[in-house]
């Protein structure tokens, strides 16, 4: 695969087939991953993958939470709702997976459900959970994002299919007692991970992008 098809190959896949991924295969990605820089090479990225039984089993706990309509804490606080034309393309992004999947804007109960399921990972057999250490934050945090499109570009390069979620760092006390993990460094992040389902709704939406005149400024 080209550089630029492995770019266009990723896209967030909401709908996973349960076989596990080969672990050799699974070492090779992350090991790739590390490849991605940061500041002063400080590699602020602390990783936990979780798989199989173990995974359904945090997944269960954390979509139990979330029944109970207490609210989250999150060890990084969700921003408070965006504006303007990042709204815009918040919708856009919502009407293309929530269209995929048949579910009505006014349809609360489905889009509850629809989304629980990222408590569960989407039923990946695979899904890293990626921390800040304790003493860092904004600027290492710009790290882990350039870790996280790493680890996912290398996923793609061999027919791994992952999404970023925000939502599996929604319950950071949930997945420590889970893995037996010190307090400290801020969970940031999950990415489930594994094959495709070809045949899932989710996997049929598409996102576009804002027009680059939008994003980028020439000067000079
Ligand atoms: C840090 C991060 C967190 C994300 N959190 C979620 C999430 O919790 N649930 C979800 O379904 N998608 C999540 N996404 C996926 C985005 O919705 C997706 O990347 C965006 O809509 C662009 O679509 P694409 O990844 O298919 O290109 C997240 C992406 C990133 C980078």
């Amino acid at each position: 695969m080209t550089f630029d098809s492995v770019l266009t190959a990723r896209r967030s896949v909401r709908g996973y087939l349960p076989q596990p991924l080969d672990p050799a295969l699974i070492r090779t990605v992350f090991e790739l991953a590390s490849l991605a820089p940061s500041n002063c090479n400080v590699q602020p990225w602390e990783t936990h993958v979780v798989s199989g039984d173990s995974l359904r089993a945090l997944g269960a706990a954390m979509m139990d939470r979330a029944r109970t309509g207490r609210p989250a804490a999150p060890d990084i606080p969700m921003s408070g709702g965006y504006t303007d034309v990042w709204r815009a393309r918040q919708i856009g992004s919502a009407k293309a997976l929530y269209g995929a999947m048949g579910i009505a804007r006014d349809d609360h109960e489905g889009r509850t459900t629809a989304f629980l399921r990222n408590l569960d990972a989407f039923g990946a057999p695979h899904a890293a959970f990626v921390y800040l250490p304790a003493p860092f934050d904004l600027r290492e945090a710009a790290d882990l994002g350039g870790y996280a499109q790493t680890l996912m570009l290398a996923m793609a390069s061999r027919g791994i299919a992952s999404c970023a979620q925000g939502a599996l760092s929604l319950y950071p006390e949930l997945v420590r007692e889970h893995l037996g993990l010190q307090e400290g460094p801020k969970l940031i992040m999950g990415i489930a991970f594994g094959l495709e389902d070809p045949d899932h709704p989710a996997n049929a939406a598409r996102t576009d992008r804002a027009a680059l005149e939008d994003l980028v400024s020439f000067h000079g």
